[in-house]
């Protein structure tokens, strides 16, 4: 028997979620942009009433926020789980709600399924929790499952591998399952844990778009599904089968946003969301330093006298930061052996970090250290000694000759938590760089919450010091390690031409703040280009800056360049960390461009990589947005030194800066500038 329909609305800015249920699970009834305050919940609940006819059953299911297949769903349930080897069919019943948290109960198999919904941003985070009275296996627990919009035709996610992070993919909504899964016991370079579902016709800059971020590190599955109704129901939760049996399961929040400004109003949703609300930063007050990391430099090849002659000129080119990557520990000399010997190795280093860390201070910088605590080379001291500390079998395929400690153990997060304290007291080290380097033998969710437990801590310990998360680059970034760390490693590509573009994938998520980007080598170490100090200089400076080359290699030019660009850096990150990062959509399909827009909307710089030859002969005009269309902007070219003698037309900023208003830059758009390919064009602008 149906009861009365009961409604609930949950605003954040621009966007509604009105839930409805007769007594069983709620459903999305809506979720779309703002609706009116006044909006009447009943008529609009008059309005999706669903159609029935010949050939289906004589009512349509609930697409609730756990569609049950005891009340026939015809798609895939949201929750699959088995007792005692036998599959559960659950009907759950609503028993409480305060309108953000609503407890269902099937009392007859001991189950509760709670959902919690919270405004965080402009973001709506929804959770789902189930608790059994007895032990249950758990297969499947979808976080607060919700409708996929009926204008849309495309879902927009994300692909990605080493140096290679972040690629759009994009697939039609037809019958049948989309599916992502992330198998491999990290959120992963593979299926990077967000989707867009744009309606059609949406733009990075117009537009209605819809988009997910499921919060967890530990592998995820989504699924996008078109129903034989026409229906389109989203799924997001763990990776299927990734949890042991037990009594209480929880799904990570899986964060919502939507937007009517195009892919950039769900970009900088979540870009504030990350920035303002997950990470917590130890020092706000402090600006971000500009790092110098010496991997590149130096590799294992650790010599004090190198070292220190390295962090002098670094230093000199503004760095503020000097991070020891791997080499120090153990007897580090290759990737083969000494992860998880966290000692300093004293052939290297035979009075101890101390001394370099000192030069380092001394030079105005301060000092952080990599680590990699969550494996182990078969050869070192600690596999030797505690082999049965090792996740999955014995004779595992290893990845980069390492293997990965079982962190769901007490005893080993004990241990790690001793071996990087110790660390941590006896040396001056505000910053850790924290690698993962390797896929899990076995995908468990078990161990994720151990990275978790781990990191929350040393947190807890060291609250002052900032923590860098990088899995072989960009393999475990999502708003679960975000909340535990501030910075990620986007990618092991200094390769500025790669960057342009990873960089501008990336900004559908991430902020400038967290995201790592540093000058590589002249001859790029992982594609073997040679790219142009101004080019290297402008794609770090895009983010948070740090070099990463051998600063010995560098000519007086290339150095020149780089103290300028870094000092420009300086002169802007007060209000460049709190920006927007807003990607446009440029005319050229051979240029990449972005306009970083201040929270005030007073200032802008635009970024505009020219990332290979054009089609035509002539630069396009590029459109800028989200300025006043009333307000007149002085916007001036940053590095006009760049201009090239085979520019010989009068193009903008030939003679200087100009004053336009928001009208002309966004309706018209500004022609710049000829340019080569692997080249960018800086342009500031700030409101008269
Ligand atoms: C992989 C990282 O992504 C690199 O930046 C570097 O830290 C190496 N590991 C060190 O082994």
């Amino acid at each position: 028997m149906s009861e009365a329909l009961q409604f609930w609305r949950i605003d954040a800015p621009g966007q509604t979620l009105v839930l409805s249920s007769d007594g069983g699970i709620p459903g999305a009834l809506y979720w779309g942009p703002a609706l009116h305050p006044q909006t009447d919940l009943a008529a609009l609940s008059h309005a999706c009433e669903q159609e029935v006819t010949g050939g289906m059953i004589d009512r349509l299911p609930p697409l609730s926020l756990c569609p049950e297949a005891s009340r026939s769903f015809e798609g895939q349930p949201g929750l699959v789980a088995y007792r005692d080897g036998k599959p559960l069919y659950p009907r759950f019943r609503l028993e409480v709600t305060d309108g953000t948290e609503f407890t269902c109960r099937d009392n007859d198999l001991g189950l509760s399924l709670t959902f919690l919904f919270e405004v965080v941003g402009q973001t709506i985070s929804a959770k789902a929790t189930l608790e059994s009275d007895a032990e249950i296996t758990l297969h499947h627990l979808a976080a607060p499952v919700l409708p996929g919009p009926q204008m849309g035709q495309e879902i927009v996610d994300f692909s990605g591998r080493w140096i290679g992070e972040f690629q759009v993919e994009r697939a039609p909504w037809r019958a049948g399952i989309h599916k992502r899964e992330a198998r491999t016991g990290r959120s992963g370079h593979e299926h990077p844990p967000q989707a867009y579902f744009p309606e059609a016709g949406a733009s990075n800059t117009q537009g209605t778009v819809f988009a997910m971020h499921y919060g967890w590190s530990g592998g995820h599955v989504m699924l996008a599904e078109e129903l034989p109704s026409g229906r389109r129901q989203i799924q997001w939760g763990h990776a299927c089968g990734t949890r042991a049996a037990g009594t209480r399961f929880d799904t990570a929040p899986l964060y919502l946003a939507v937007s009517q400004s195009g892919f950039n109003g769900c970009a900088t949703a979540f870009q504030r969301l990350l920035r303002d609300h997950v990470v917590t930063w130890p020092k706000p007050e402090t600006p971000r330093p500009v790092h110098y990391n010496c991997w590149e430099a130096v590799y294992f090849d650790h010599d004090m006298a190198v070292l220190s002659e390295i962090a002098e000129q670094a230093a000199a080119l503004g760095a503020e930061r000097f991070v020891l990557d791997d080499g120090w520990f153990g007897r580090r000399d290759d990737d083969t052996s000494s992860l998880g010997d966290w000692e300093i190795d004293r052939r290297k280093w035979p009075d101890g970090l101390t001394p370099l860390i000192n030069h380092v201070e001394r030079l105005g910088m301060t000092f952080g250290l990599w680590v990699e605590p969550e494996m182990v080379n078969l050869d070192s001291d600690l596999a030797r000694a505690h082999p049965d500390w090792i996740l999955g079998p014995q004779d595992q395929i290893e990845g980069r000759q390492q293997r990965v400690l079982d962190l769901s153990s007490p005893e080993v997060r004990d241990h790690l938590f001793r071996k990087l304290s110790a660390l941590l007291q006896d040396n001056r080290i505000d910053y850790l760089k924290w690698d993962h380097n390797r896929l899990l033998p076995i995908a468990d969710a078990a161990q994720t919450e151990g990275i978790y437990a781990l990191l929350r801590d040393l947190r807890r310990a060291f609250p002052n010091v900032e923590i860098e998360s990088c899995a072989s680059g960009g393999g475990r970034i999502d708003a679960g390690i975000l909340s535990l760390t501030q910075r990620v490693w986007l990618s092991d590509s200094n390769d500025a031409l790669e960057r342009l573009r990873i960089q501008h994938d990336a900004a559908l998520l991430l902020p400038m703040s967290v995201t790592g980007s540093h000058v590589g080598p002249r001859v790029c170490h992982t594609s073997g280009r040679t790219i142009d100090i101004r080019m290297r200089a402008w794609i770090a400076a895009q983010r948070h800056m740090g070099f990463e080359m051998d600063p010995r290699e560098l000519t007086d030019e290339e150095a020149e360049v780089l103290k300028r660009v870094a000092s420009w850096w300086k002169d802007n990150r007060h209000w460049r960390m709190q920006a927007d990062i807003l990607r446009l959509d440029s005319a050229d399909a051979s240029v990449i461009a972005e306009q970083q827009l201040a929270m005030d909307g007073n200032r802008f710089v635009v970024f505009a990589g020219k990332a290979r030859s054009a089609h035509q002969i002539m630069p396009r005009p590029l459109r800028l947005t989200g300025l006043d269309p009333e307000a007149l902007y002085r916007i001036d070219l940053v590095n006009r030194d760049e201009l090239h003698h085979l520019s010989r037309g009068n193009t903008a900023f030939k003679d200087g800066p100009l004053v336009l208003s928001g009208q002309i830059l966004m309706q018209q758009g500004l022609t710049l500038p000829w340019q080569f390919p692997e080249t960018v064009w800086v342009i500031e602008g700030e409101r008269q």
